[in-house]
This record gives structure tokens, sequence and C-alpha cells, in this order.
């Protein structure tokens, strides 16, 4: 027989594996969305006046291929042992976290919890993570991430001025929080017209503060007891806030214990690797009283519909998607799945555990004060936890230069102070090699004395619930992740058609990288000769990321996309004071903008205006040029999202972009919809003049469950120079956008969570630019084909001109309200049939947003759209009156297995109310609980994990 060669090109990354539908089933689809061919339909969709004339350049590289441009680009960092502390540590990944949780799509690929019902056993790690933080600093309750460190600090102090009663403008910042810290803090203070007085907690005149934060251990080693100084803030009503570290506390007085309001920190030392920045879950904690105010998002316990145990977010009317511009911040993305990391850490050591690493960290520390004061060495401070400083005077280059030649980094402190931190990783070896960078040999040997008094030594208990107790047998905890995933629905298992959130493909080849040592494993203050890598990488992204919006500069500071928009929205500001048009502070959002933008205009000090929406679903042009006309030569910026966020592709884009341009306003566009634009249209050429990117979106950074994620921003050229700028990388460093005319950092890190860049990265290279823009086309045939199939069914909200939508589309279910049918119902029925709901009541109350991404296969939309007819079927029951709302499967689902072997009354079915068309019967989802409360969570609200008791008697 002769052989045939197959037509398979290893290149074909974005064919094969990336993109859902095959060639043929493409085919399939365009016949039913009524067209000839993909390029008719793109033709009918994206308004030719906006289309990029050039089409992206670069060619694809095979996943093998992929893999070693990645393991030679790893090669040039340098990894060597950095003792540079400042809020980031060497840490020790338990394999069984790594292989479970981070390499794991059951974790990675879920989305935010918004819909209890799937997303148990990430909430039950979530709450987790709030036990261990609340028990840590000794504060009742606490949120489940935030970004980083230094971002959870100026949150701290939007809060305290939030719930503070003193009137005073000045919020203090102890000289001894990390340098980044002080830096992010005073630029969040600029815009909200705070006073930040930086300085000794022992000179703070709280008479003139509103709030203070001060830090143990601080960022050069002090480990002191605040009660005294926090006494004094609150005596003039003044609110504190403790910065601290999680390992410390293992045996350190707790900030609750000395008082404290407010606590923050970062989780990254619990098992997450440094990344050269990130991403790492910052934590806050704080008094009961607070807890309306605090930022970000808060697990709690509620019940389900037969009363038993169920977690949820709770307390979300306090979130920016429901108080836009009054939230108590922009927090959307956080970093739930190092969250979920740092929470298995403490379950894996248990408070033992924790307590062993944290004592022998300190006692590693306490040898090698000792050794190097033998030696006559000036060390300070007297109190100290991991962290001590040398005075080495001139020889500091030679020390720093004997470091390295030993493989260490040290922190180098002024002119003549060298840093070192230590932590779980150091061992005696390490601290022989630090000795002999002194000309020490040798190491003195273990005394199990304290480095500080006796009085700061912690009293209370801490993980004290079972959880952290279980038994630590590798095959149990194995299973326990195992467990909690099972409970959850993520991407491993089925589409999430989630709007303007993008849920596609997280491929296995961009994720591998991420572990690997050489990227995992440096410290974002690392020299730069060691990072060559990173700023390859860094640097081939932002080129690609240019060429493909068609900005000309980017920051990889971001976080998240709100970040982002922050971001974005203080470089215009800068950008305007250049100009000696400081006093422009108009912002223009229209009503449909998602809840960030509104919030992140208040974040930056502008006044946000409100723009109406035309009827068609797009921005009311008359009604923005009449804002514009008002705001006149106080018009700062316009945020638009561009396609809408009803999913449709405005012919008036660029006419927004004159008229804001005309007042002397710059165009902030959304980037959260680059999913429809890549390699078709860049918003740099239309008259955008800034954009934050969702990579965890269109550039396959998976969701980790509510992040990690990474907003950067790109900018037109005559924007580059106001651009964030950050104290580690030169020229910023101590100067904030009051004395300057550039946006001072957003994040504590240079490059923000450094580390996914490489996700986005590789997706890039593997896609080259014809596979990024076949992906963007397929996501625009899925939405189509979606629309096509369903429009009888459901009415479809917001077309373009020529009926198509763009990469998502909305489903009106208002009119099922009439017979008593919710939207709740709907999106509730569709994880009986096993999906996740598309986003719902926004950006139009009482629709659904379905956005299938390019990644989805005809078979699983095919899957999808009978569940939703199966559902349509069931509402025209209840309009027929053949069975009411209340008694129809609408309203019991999600059906549980305690449903399924119950007694069953109810009015229809076992077999439709738990096997719905479009369900696997062997391959079943079956949610754990049945319908969450939400109302009972937040009148009852419980943040931290239940006593046991509770389990057993939700049980009976
Ligand atoms: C239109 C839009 N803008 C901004 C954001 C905020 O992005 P992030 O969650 O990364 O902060 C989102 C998130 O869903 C969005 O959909």
């Amino acid at each position: 027989m002769s052989y045939t060669p197959v037509d398979y090109n290893p290149y074909d990354f974005a064919n094969r594996r990336h993109i859902g539908p095959s060639p043929a089933e493409m085919e399939e689809m365009l016949k039913v969305v009524g067209v000839k061919t993909l390029d008719e339909l793109i033709d009918q969709t994206v308004p030719a006046s906006i289309r990029q004339s050039i089409p992206l350049g670069w060619a694809p590289l095979s996943e093998h291929e992929l893999l070693a441009r990645m393991r030679a680009v790893g090669a040039r960092n340098r990894v060597m042992t950095s003792l540079i502390g400042q809020g980031y540590y060497g840490t020790v990944t338990p394999p069984a976290i790594q292989r479970n949780i981070l390499e794991n799509p059951a974790w990675y690929t879920a989305y935010t919890p918004y819909q209890p019902e799937i997303a148990q056993g990430r909430l039950e790690a979530l709450l987790n993570y709030q036990t261990m933080i609340a028990d840590l600093t000794g504060l009742p309750v606490a949120n489940a991430s935030l970004l980083d460190e230094a971002t959870a600090a100026a949150e701290a102090m939007a809060m305290a001025e939030r719930v503070a009663k003193s009137k005073a403008k000045g919020f203090f910042v102890d000289h001894g929080c990390h340098p980044q810290t002080v830096e992010v803090i005073r630029t969040r203070a600029v815009p909200l017209g705070i006073e930040v007085i930086v300085g000794d907690p022992a000179k703070m005149e709280p008479e003139k503060l509103f709030g203070a934060i001060l830090q143990y251990p601080g960022t050069y080693g002090h480990v002191t007891d605040f009660t005294k100084e926090i006494a004094a803030l609150h005596a003039a009503k003044a609110v504190a806030v403790v910065a601290t570290d999680l390992l410390a506390l293992t045996i350190l007085k707790e900030p609750g214990a000395m008082g404290a309001d407010i606590a923050i920190g970062s989780s990254q030392r619990f098992g997450v690797p440094m990344g050269y920045g990130g991403p790492h879950a910052a934590f806050m904690s704080c008094k009961d009283d607070y807890k309306r105010s605090m930022p970000g998002r808060i697990v709690g316990v509620s019940i389900d519909a037969r009363g038993n145990k169920a977690y949820r977010l709770s307390l979300q009317t306090r979130e920016q998607h429901i108080r836009r511009e009054k939230a108590t911040s922009n927090v959307c993305t956080a970093q739930a799945l190092l969250a979920v990391m740092a929470s298995f850490y403490a379950v894996f050591h248990g408070p033992k555990g924790l307590r062993a690493i944290a004592e022998r960290v300190h006692f590693l520390t306490n040898r090698l004060a000792r050794a190097l004061k033998a030696a006559g060495a000036k060390v300070s401070p007297k109190a100290f936890f991991d962290t001590i400083t040398v005075e080495v005077g001139v020889g500091q280059a030679g020390i720093l230069a004997a470091a390295r030649h030993e493989g260490l980094n040290f922190r180098k402190i002024g002119s003549d102070r060298v840093g070192i931190s230590l932590d779980e990783t150091t061992d005696e070896k390490v601290l022989i090699r630090v000795l002999r960078a002194f000309g020490i040999e040798g190491v003195p040997p273990h005394r199990a004395t304290l480095g500080f008094p006796e009085d700061m030594v912690r009293q209370s208990d801490y993980l004290t619930h079972p959880v952290f107790h279980m038994n630590r047998a590798e095959s149990e905890m194995m299973r326990y992740m195992r467990r909690l995933s099972d409970r959850d629905l993520a991407l491993d298992r089925a589409m999430i058609p989630l709007g303007s959130c993008t849920m596609k493909l997280n491929a296995a080849a961009e994720m591998m990288p991420i572990t690997w040592p050489e990227f995992g494993s440096l410290h974002p203050f690392a020299p730069a000769d060691q990072a060559a890598g990173y700023r390859e990488a860094i640097e081939d992204l932002t080129a690609k990321l240019c060429e493909v919006t068609g900005y000309d500069a980017f920051s990889m500071q971001p976080n998240s996309g709100a970040q982002g928009e922050y971001a974005g929205l203080l470089t215009i500001q800068a950008y305007h004071r250049a100009r000696g048009e400081g006093h422009r502070n108009i912002c223009l959002i229209p009503v449909s903008a998602h809840g960030t933008n509104p919030a992140s205009a208040q974040m930056a000090g502008m006044q946000v205006v409100v723009v109406k929406s035309a009827p068609n679903g797009d921005v009311d042009l008359e009604d923005f040029r009449q804002r514009a006309e008002e705001a006149g030569e106080n018009l700062a910026a316009c945020m638009i999202t561009y396609p809408s966020t009803h999913g449709v592709f405005e012919e008036t884009v660029r006419e927004i972009c004159k008229i804001t341009h005309d007042f002397g306003g710059q165009v902030y566009l959304d980037g959260a919809n680059m999913n429809a634009l890549v390699g078709l249209v860049k918003p740099g050429e239309i008259g955008s003049d800034v954009s934050h990117l969702n990579l965890h979106k269109t550039f396959a950074i998976p969701h980790g469950g509510g992040g990690p994620g990474m907003g950067p921003i790109g900018v037109k050229a005559h924007l580059a120079p106001y651009l964030p700028g950050h104290p580690e990388t030169g020229g910023h460093a101590g100067v904030g956008p009051q004395n300057a005319n550039y946006a001072g950092p957003v994040s504590a890190a240079p490059y923000g969570s450094a580390s996914i860049l490489l996700i986005s990265w590789a997706y890039c290279l593997m896609m080259g630019g014809a596979g990024l823009t076949q992906a963007t086309r397929v996501a625009i045939l899925n939405a189509n084909y979606i629309a096509a199939r369903l429009k009888g069914a459901y009415p479809i909200l917001f077309m373009g001109n020529k009926g198509r939508v763009a990469h998502e589309c909305i489903l009106d279910t208002r009119p099922f309200a009439e017979v008593g049918v919710t939207v709740d119902d709907i999106a509730k029925r569709l994880i009986d049939n096993g999906f996740h709901a598309p986003t719902m009541s926004w950006p139009v109350a009482g629709t659904l947003m379905v956005e299938p991404t390019e990644s989805e296969t005809k078979a699983e939309i095919d899957r999808f759209i009978t569940a939703l007819m199966a559902i349509r079927a069931e509402i025209e029951a209840v309009e027929k009156g053949e069975i009411s709302a209340e008694d129809s499967p609408l309203r019991h689902a999600p059906h549980t297995v305690e449903d399924l072997v119950a007694d069953w009354t109810r009015k229809y079915p076992r077999e439709q109310g738990c096997f719905p068309p479009g369900a696997f019967r062997v391959d079943k989802y079956w949610p754990p609980v049945g319908r969450v409360d939400n109302v009972h969570g937040d009148r009852n609200l419980i943040c931290i994990c239940p006593p046991v008791e509770s389990y057993a008697q939700a049980a009976e």
C-alpha cells in the first residue's frame, strides 16, 4: 500500500488546537448564519471604515518550537538566591499544590464564583484563605484577596478615609513600609486630596490624621509593638492600618492584639513563587465594624434551597458592578488562584508546620546576626524576625559583588548598607555563603534565643479550625483538592459562555513555562542583568501588542483590567497637567459601561458624567456631544468600550473620538472586548489614545477562579512619557504625580504579575499574526451562529445595521418575567444542563450576554443551544399555563443528587428535572448545593470557616 501523507502542519496551532470549530464545521455554521464565506460575515459585521489595512505579520511557532524557545529565553535569566526581601521571599511550593492546583485546569480555568452553585469548591478554598488571614492577623473579617501588597495598602488608606471619624486630611505612612508601598500610596493619595506624611511612627501627630499605616516587620527588619501608637490614633478618632507578614505572625504578636483596625500584606511566601513580581495574593482583614467598607470580594456562608450550608460571594452591593463610582474600590479581577494556593499551603503545613518554618527562618537569622556581630559588623535592628541590615560603608559595592560571586542577591540600601532577608528555602549552606560574602568562615551553633522581646511573642492560637488539622498524608491532601475541584464547573468540563469575560482556551503549552524555576524564582528587584530572559519576553510581547493595537508604548504594571483603567486615567491626567491643563477633570462614561470604568474614574479623582444609550444600544451621539460641550475645557477623557458592551461595532466610534479630541479630552478605550478586534481593527488607528488589554481574556491567561489577571495599558506616543513610573526601575523613585508629570506607580512590581505575561507571549507566538486574526474571525462566527440559531426562541438585543452581532450576543429574557420566569431561573437551569450561565443582567438588567469565544467547538456550542432551546420549551409550558413558574423545573433549578434521591413530589418528571437535554448522562455535572439564598447570606454574614458542628446541624 502506498503511503499518503496527511495534511497536518505542526505549525497549525491556530486551526488544530486553539480554534474550536473544524473547517468543515465552520462551513456548516456559515450556512446557518446565511453567508457564503467567513470574509463575507466579517465584512457585514466589522465596518469597513475602521478595518486595519495591514495584516498582523509574525509567523507561528509549533508547540514544540515554543517550548524550546521558552527554554532558551528562560536560560537567559540567571536564578540566584535572592535575599532581597522587601515583600518577596523564597518559598517552597509543595509539589502536591503545584501539580493539583497551579497546574490543574480544574482550578485555573474556573471563573469568578458569581454562580455559587457551581463554585462551592473554590469558595471553600477561599473561605479557608479568609479564615487563615483573619486568624493570623487577629482580626475577624478578611477578604478573598487583593492585587498586591502595595495596592492593598492604598486600598486600606481609602478605606480608612471612608470609616474614620476624624475629618483630618492626613495619612501617615511609616518609613518602615516597603518603598513600593509608600510610592503606590502616594499615587493613590494625590487624586483623592489626601496628604501623605512619611516618617517615624514615634513622631506621628495623630490629630492631623484620619489614619496611618505602620509596618512590622519593617522593610529593614524592625519588629515593633505598635500598641501605643495605635491607641494614640484611636484617641484622635483615626484608623490604624498595619502592614505585616503572615509567616512572622505565626510567632509574633498579631495586629489585632495591638488594637489595629485593618491589616494588609502579601501571602506570596505561603507557597507562591516570586515570579519576577507576581502574581500573588495580597490580603486584607479588618474589625467587624468596617466590613461593609471593605474593598474586594468576600466569601460568606449561606444556605441553599434545602437549608444546607452553601458558600457564596457576600455583600456584593459594595462592589463596582452595583455601586459604580460609589463602590468601595474598582477591584473586579483579584488573585483567587494564588489565594487558593496560599490557603492550601496553610492546610498542608498546619499551624505547627507554619510555626516550625517561621522559627527555622528566625533562628537562622539570629545565627547570622550573631556571626556578623561577632566579626565586628554593625547589624540592625535590635528586634527582628527574618531581616537584618548591615552597615558596610564604602565597602557596599564589594560586599554586593562578593554576594553575587556566592550566587546571592543582597538588598542595596542607600550607599552604605545592605539588607538580608532569609526565608523558608534558607539552610545552613546558604548561611555559610552569606557569611563568606563578608569574609567570615563558618556559622555559630544553633541557640534557641529570640531576636525580639518576649512581649512580642504571640500569645493567641491560630488556625484552630479542623481544616487546618486534617491528616496531612499526601493522599488525603490530594483527595481534598480533588473533592473541591470536583464541586466546580470550570472550562475543563464545559463551555463558559460569559459575555465580556472571554473564557477561551488556556493551552497547556502556554501554561508550562510559568512553573519553571528560571521564571518562577526571580525576585522582582533582582539586578537587571539577571533578568535578560524576562526582558526579551516583555519587549517582544510589547512589540506584538503594539502591532495588534496600533499603540506606540505599553506599561505592563497594572495587575487587572480595572487597574489598567486607573493607570490609563492617571496617565491622561499627567498629560493634561504637563500641558498646563490640570484642571480637566470630567470623564464621560456611557451608561452601559462596565462598573469598573466609573469606579476607576472616581479613584483617579475625576468627575463622572454619564452619557445615555440610544435605543439600538449605541452611545447616544447627540447626548455625548452635548455632555462634551458642557464639560468644555474641563473635559479630561471619555471611556468607551469597543465593540460596545452591547456587543456591537458602533459605526460612530470615530465620531465619538473626534468630539472628545475637539474638546481637548483623551479617549480611553476599554479593551475588554479586544477579542473582537485583534487582527481586524487597531484601537490606536480609530482615534483612541489609551486602552488596557485584559490579558486574562483575549490573550489566554486563565481566569483562575477570579484572578490572576493582567491589564497592561497601551498608549499613543504623546502619552508615553506619562505612563506609570516605578521606584525600582530608576528615574521615578521618590517622586509622585504631585511633583512630576508622569503617573506614579500603580503596582508593587515594575511589570506587575510578570510571570503570567509569559502565557500571553506564548499565545501570540504560537498563533502567529494570521492565527490571532483567525481567532477573532471565528469568535465572531461562533457568536453569530448562536444568535442565528436562537433568534426565533429568544429576542436578540442590539445587532449592527446588517443584523450581525460582534463576538457576543445578548439574549433578552425580560419578556418571560411576565409569567414569573426570571433571568436567574434560566441561569440556574443551565447548571442542570451542565453549563455555566452567561453573564447575567449586564449590560442590560434581566438579560443574558453570551460570548462563546473561538475556542469552542460546534458540538459544544450546539449542546449549549440544545440546552437553551429546552429551557425555552419549559418557559413556554409556563406561558401556556401548563405549569406555574414556582412549580417548574426552572424555579427548582439547579437539581442536586439529594433532589434526585429524595421523595419526588415535583410537578414534572424526575428525568426532566435532573437530566434535561444537553446534560451528559454518564458525565453529568451535579452541583453540590441547590439554589443559594443570597439574602440569608448577607443578613447573617459569616466569612470565616463555620465551626464543624454547624456542618453536622446542616446535614440533620
Ligand atoms: C468591559 C469591561 N471592562 C473592564 C473590566 C475589568 O477588568 P478586570 O476584571 O480585569 O479588572 C471588565 C471585566 O470583566 C469588563 O468586562
